[in-house]
């Protein structure tokens, strides 16, 4: 044929496809996501979630241990409480298994990035992400006590709180309640644009915060939109985060796009329980090679704009990378 390109000679071999692959993925780029329980010597199976599990703070060190020498900069936690109530008491209690378990994992891994999810959905009786007033969740008072969880976990040594309840102005809260309680250091994740999704199937089972009524619109967002998630994004920098976060993310690549396009802060990425089942449950079934889908699914995540991929194949991505090199 008498053609002048042919892109086919830049992928003849792994020495020229390494010298052009535009986007590499690294371990340091990887958060992994952690359940911590109550009580002693247990670690329990997640049925939706092969491989991941709840953990008490004995056990997760043990875990940690693993983690840290995998080269994994930093973990997000999520409690699963003693008790439940209307307005989530153990998310905001400064001897909540949250607030133990940081404790416990600062004094043992000082240098392991510690990240809490700061929510009140785990801790509410009514599995709503705030505070629930005549069937609605009110706003401003689900904001106060996200700030009043987010100062606990400061005060038990998180080094970055990650609110992912969608209220509004509750970056703002957070910050200045860290601001005047002298944490001034510690940073804010925020969940900006986070979709009411079907893809939270399996985490709801992991941390027991199915709603109990309703649903989760009337606070996360709409699949449809992508310049709402702009807007949130906006405001979230405004209020002074210094993270913002897409989740879920294989159904939100373009906008993890956009927003990389147009701000100019980290930018995390949730790559959430569903998106690990269908990964798993397929290879699990020989639909699929684990391996290759899982890097795949983590390079689209990275080449569409995160600086930071948090997700349940942290570990064994971390293992794969490693004997690529
Ligand atoms: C809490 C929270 C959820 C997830 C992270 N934080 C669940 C939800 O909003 O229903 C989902 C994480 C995952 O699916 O892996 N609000």
């Amino acid at each position: 044929m008498d053609i002048l390109y042919r892109p086919r000679r830049l992928r003849q071999n792994d020495a020229i496809r390494d010298l052009v692959r535009e986007t590499e993925l690294n371990v340091h780029d990887l958060i992994y996501p952690i359940f911590v329980m109550h009580g002693m010597n247990t670690q329990e199976g997640i049925q939706s979630m092969p491989g991941i599990y709840r953990y008490s703070v004995d056990r997760l060190m043990e875990e940690l241990e693993d983690i840290v020498k995998l080269g994994i900069p930093g973990i997000l936690i999520f409690g699963l409480p003693e008790y439940k109530d209307a307005v989530g008491s153990e998310a905001y209690a400064d001897d909540g298994v949250v607030q133990e378990a940081v404790k416990a994992i600062k004094r043992r891994f000082p240098t392991l990035l510690v990240i809490t999810d700061v929510c009140l959905c785990e801790y509410t009786d009514h599995g709503h992400c705030g505070i629930v007033k005549d069937g609605i969740v009110d706003n401003d008072a689900s904001a106060e006590l996200i700030a009043r969880t987010a100062l606990s976990h400061a005060r038990a040594g998180a080094d970055i709180v990650a609110p992912s309840d969608m209220m509004d102005g509750r970056i703002g809260a957070v910050r200045k309640a860290l601001d005047q309680n002298g944490y001034q250091h510690v940073s804010i994740m925020a969940y900006s644009a986070k979709y009411a999704s079907a893809f939270y199937g399996p985490f709801r089972e992991a941390a027991q915060s199915a709603p109990q009524f309703g649903d989760r619109r009337s606070y996360q967002m709409d699949p449809a939109n992508a310049r709402e998630a702009l807007r949130e994004v906006k405001l979230d920098i405004q209020e002074g985060a210094d993270i913002v976060m897409v989740k879920p993310a294989l159904s939100y690549l373009d906008v993890i796009h956009a927003v990389r396009q147009r701000f100019d802060v980290p930018l995390a990425a949730y790559n959430v329980s569903g998106e690990y089942a269908m990964i798993r449950a397929a290879s699990a079934n020989g639909w699929m090679d684990e391996h290759n889908a899982a890097l795949e699914a983590l390079t689209s995540i990275k080449r569409a704009g995160a600086d930071i991929i948090i997700t349940y194949f942290a570990k064994d991505a971390a293992k794969w990378l490693d004997t690529i090199l």
